[in-house]
């Protein structure tokens, strides 16, 4: 038998099966479950802003049921309940749900490639700007990758790098404030090469990034569900974030992400993710490895 499980110790009505937190990524929700659970994806909404409906819903349930774990609470609605009286436990929630584990140089081969096909075809080319957006920046590594790649190719190539405009953007306000910071742990440094690092960063544990690099990339928030796309974009990153939307999210956001896209322009998506889904004759597909695919 279920334990009373509301915070006013109240007992509920008995459920039709019982369900601990655990089982909520997985299955069927009894009608109950999902009555709850979209009260509370309405309230979150509503109280936190962040719209869950785009999400896969396994994921999202999931997710919900490592806070819910967490606080000791075993059904949504008791979540809900308890997320009225502790209003800190949404950003809680939002850090989980929008999980921002990023790196430096994350996946090195799609590295190699933009570094060697993508950034000298950008510099060559004739732009008054050259527009570079990633999409879902986490606490920068990935823009300021980018950053890193653009100073090492002006070594070779002299002037050029002021007209790049690198925007960075976030649905989570934490991890913009993280990437303004821009001092990291050792766990976003596993993927870079040591000489890059001691090249770029500074202070005694080397995890403070220089301000020459710094200064390429501004941030801003941005949710990917309902903003307007920033136009004219010449190179867009947006790796392991559409992987959390459900099918016909991802296919809307291809949709906005073509028309944000100046003629020509990339779009990188991360190493799991595919335009599958996407409308045909959108996209022609520069490596298919890389998941590298470009505006026709
Ligand atoms: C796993 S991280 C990916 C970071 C980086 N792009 C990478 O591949 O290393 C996913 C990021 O997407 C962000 N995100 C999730 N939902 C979003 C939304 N609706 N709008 C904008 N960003 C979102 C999260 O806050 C998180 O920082």
């Amino acid at each position: 038998m279920r334990a009373p499980d509301r915070p006013d110790g109240n007992a509920e009505a008995p459920r039709e099966a019982p369900v601990g937190p655990a089982e909520f990524g997985r299955g069927e929700l009894t009608p109950r479950d999902a009555a709850e659970f979209r009260g509370l994806k309405r309230m979150i909404h509503k109280r936190a802003g962040l719209c869950c409906d785009g999400y896969k819903e396994r994921v999202l349930r999931r997710r919900m049921a490592v806070r819910m774990r967490a606080k000791g609470v075993q059904t949504f609605g008791a979540y809900a309940a308890l997320l009225k009286q502790d209003p800190a436990e949404y950003q809680r929630l939002i850090d989980t749900v929008t999980i921002n584990v990023s790196k430096f140089f994350r996946n090195a081969s799609t590295w190699v490639l933009l570094r060697d096909q993508v950034i000298p075809e950008l510099w060559a080319s004739n732009h008054e700007r050259i527009r570079i957006w990633s999409a879902g920046s986490a606490a920068g590594e990935e823009a300021y990758s980018v950053a890193i790649l653009l100073l090492q190719h002006a070594e070779t190539h002299g002037p050029g790098i002021e007209r790049f405009d690198i925007l960075a953007t976030d649905i989570d306000l934490d991890v913009l404030e993280q990437a303004k910071q821009a001092e990291y742990g050792p766990f976003v440094f596993t993927e870079m090469a040591d000489p890059t690092r001691d090249r770029w960063f500074e202070g005694p544990k080397r995890n403070q990034l220089r301000s020459e690099v710094k200064k390429y990339v501004r941030f801003d928030t941005l949710d990917l569900m309902s903003a307007e796309f920033p136009a004219g974009q010449h190179l867009i990153l947006c790796r392991n974030v559409l992987i959390y939307f459900e099918r016909e999210v991802q296919h809307a956001m291809f949709k906005k992400f073509h028309a944000a896209t100046a003629a020509g322009g990339f779009l990188q998506l991360g190493k799991v993710e595919t335009l599958f889904g996407a409308p045909t004759g959108l996209y022609e597909t520069v490596s298919a490895r890389e998941r590298l695919f470009r505006k026709v």
